[in-house]
């Protein structure tokens, strides 16, 4: 499913991914552990097309990223090391929000916007801003943002 080759990310002189090489098959959970600055979310930003690798190459779904970066992005959900959300619309408007982007509307959008509040067991506050939530919370609602369009490949950075 996700395949990295000899992946590598400088800055200038430094080197904050070295040479990595992983493959996780389809149905896998892989947990990629390193203490801080060891360079997971540099990884997680070149799988999600934030930063270009300096060299090596990514697969997902047996496609390059760097050649079908648009088609990978579609069966691909991201969950950030930090809140990305909109604090002034509720759980279910910031879902709803984020499915458009993947295309959804009218009855797919809701009916994937209901599925997902299941999921991260938020339907009863489904209509209460995200300023208010507590920080587990407004993870979930960071998670089921990545859950809208039913991705094949779920990267999630710091999911705790
Ligand atoms: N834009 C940048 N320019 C230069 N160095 C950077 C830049 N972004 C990150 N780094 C460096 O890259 C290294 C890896 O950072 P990264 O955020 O990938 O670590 P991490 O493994 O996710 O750490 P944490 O567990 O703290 O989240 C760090 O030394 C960091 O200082
Ligand atoms: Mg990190």
């Amino acid at each position: 499913m996700l395949q990295l080759t000899n992946l590598t990310k400088k800055y200038n002189d430094t080197t904050v991914v070295n040479n990595i090489s992983l493959n996780v098959k389809r149905g896998e959970i892989f947990g990629l552990l390193g203490p801080n600055g060891a360079g997971k979310s540099t990884t997680v930003s070149m799988i999600s097309t934030v930063l270009t690798p300096t060299s090596g190459s990514i697969t997902i779904d047996n496609k390059f990223l760097r050649e079908k970066p648009i088609e990978i992005k579609k069966i691909m959900g991201i969950v950030p090391q930090d809140l990305a959300l909109y604090q002034a619309l509720s759980a279910k408007e910031n879902l709803e929000f984020f499915g458009s982007l993947y295309g959804l509307s009218g009855k797919k959008l809701k009916n994937r916007t209901n599925e997902v509040l299941e999921i991260i067991e938020l339907q009863d506050k489904k209509n209460q801003d995200v300023a208010e939530f507590s920080g587990g919370m407004k993870r979930r609602v960071n998670i089921g943002v990545a859950l809208m369009n039913d991705p094949k490949l779920l990267i999630l950075d710091e999911p705790t």
